[in-house]
């Protein structure tokens, strides 16, 4: 298996480029399976998680042809199950369930097992699928889903759900009637995937806003679209080049995106410009420690929380992180602390005493994110770090160490 090797004590400056989002691009591939004839994406990342959904279209018969563009063809659809294999190894594989109900008029899905950050169940996406009318049943660990054309409804989702949005706002697009989707997610990403459907032809108002209305049409038509910018990857470098006092630009990216992290950054004694086309982030010469509280968008978001975690190990003080979206996302903290961090988990929230530095060790990466944070603190520490179980990281950045080598950190993937 790689591992990521660091030496850690440079500090990072220059350029980087934000690739596409990888939590747009599934969606968007996903919503390929409403129409007929070929899609064209551009800004598709090049990451494992696309790879998976790319081995999921395929199996379902859809054609893939990767180029400079993604192109996906879904017009000879031969399956509608999703196995276990593929869906064990993402979650995100559940937005093909919408989808295929719509067009298909039935799913076989697996259901995703229990995770690394938590339970992360699925039912608020299956309450949803039946309010819109769908037949489904639990068999063999398989969501099994069936309806003749799908009736609009007014859905009110009890938590704010990305992928439930998405995969709802997908079925809805095709249903018979009027849908409302109250309490709906406003990530960008769900936007991003609104204005896909729309070009498509689909009739959606409110994306963006916690109330989504849909129109239901009879088809949608093949589009040309391109993916957001990843503002988790942005907002990764950005609190990297905090932490290690650099100073980078980080291009192509929408600082609008980025607002709850930008306001940490400057609390914590970073400067913070926007440029044309994304920001310019100059870490302080000392780190203030700041409170946290992840929440659904335009909140923190709680895939920054562990990199911000990493960043407060090195704060001047006392900082309290509260995880709110997902229980048991704190499973980086054991291995923040064989860096020598100082962290106490009390329930759902995380209270960091910075320390003047991390010592380098031999880590483990437990989930894409938490990986993420080793990696950041690899980088300000004392000495090597190994990362082990690269798979995670490879999953959600897109060539994280050559980007990071190119600002100047000492870091290199060693292969097994
Ligand atoms: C998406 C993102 C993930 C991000 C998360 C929160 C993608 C592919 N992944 O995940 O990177 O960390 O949003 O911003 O976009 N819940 C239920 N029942 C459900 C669905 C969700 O209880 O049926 C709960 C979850 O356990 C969690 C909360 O709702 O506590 C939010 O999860 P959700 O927004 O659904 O996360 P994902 O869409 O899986």
């Amino acid at each position: 298996m790689d591992k990521i090797v660091i030496a850690g004590g440079q500090r990072l400056c220059g350029e980087v480029a934000i690739s596409g989002a990888k939590n747009a691009a599934l969606p968007i591939l996903a919503s390929s399976l409403l129409t007929e004839g070929w899609n064209t994406y551009r800004n598709i990342p090049s990451l494992m998680d696309i790879k998976t959904i790319g081995k999921l279209l395929a199996n379902l018969g859809v054609e893939i042809e990767e180029g400079e563009t993604f192109r996906v063809n879904a017009s000879n659809i031969r399956k509608c199950e999703a196995p276990y294999d593929l869906v064990k190894t993402m979650r995100a594989s559940i937005l093909v369930l919408g989808p295929l109900v719509a067009r298909m008029g039935k799913a076989r899905v697996s259901l995703p097992g229990g995770c690394a950050i938590g339970a992360r169940p699925v039912n608020l996406h299956i309450k949803a699928l039946k309010e819109l009318g769908a037949e489904v049943d639990l068999k063999d660990g398989y969501i099994e889903a069936r309806a003749r054309r799908l009736k609009g409804a007014t859905i009110f989702f009890d938590i704010s759900t990305v992928t439930g949005t998405e995969n709802i706002l997908m079925a809805a697009c095709l249903a018979d009637g009027t849908t409302i989707l109250k309490n709906a997610a406003k990530e960008p990403e769900v936007v991003n995937l609104a204005q896909v459907l729309g070009a498509m032809g689909a009739r959606i108002s409110g994306a963006g806003t916690d109330v989504i209305r849909i129109d239901g049409v009879e088809r949608l038509r093949p589009v040309e679209a391109e993916v957001i910018p990843d503002r988790i990857e942005a907002g990764t470098f950005m609190i990297a080049t905090a932490m290690t006092g650099g100073d980078v630009r980080i291009t192509g990216c929408l600082p609008q995106h980025l607002d709850a992290l930008i306001a940490k950054l400057q609390e914590a004694g970073s400067e913070i410009t926007p440029i044309g086309g994304g920001v310019r982030v100059a870490g302080g010469s000392k780190i203030r420690s700041v409170d946290i509280k992840t929440l659904p968008y335009p909140g923190f978001p709680t895939d920054l929380q562990a990199q911000m975690m990493a960043m407060m190990t090195i704060g001047g003080g006392l900082s309290v992180i509260t995880e709110t979206v997902f229980e048991n996302r704190f499973m980086h903290t054991s291995e923040l602390m064989r860096m020598g961090a100082d962290i106490r988990i009390r329930g759902s929230r995380a209270i960091v005493k910075g320390i003047p530095v991390l010592r380098g060790a031999r880590v483990m990466a437990t989930d894409l994110r938490a990986s993420a944070s080793l990696i950041l603190a690899g980088l300000v520490a004392e000495g090597r770090t190994e990362l082990s179980r690269v798979y995670h990281i490879d999953r959600g950045y897109q060539e994280i160490e050559k980007k990071f080598s190119a600002l100047g950190a000492d870091i290199r993937r060693e292969k097994a």
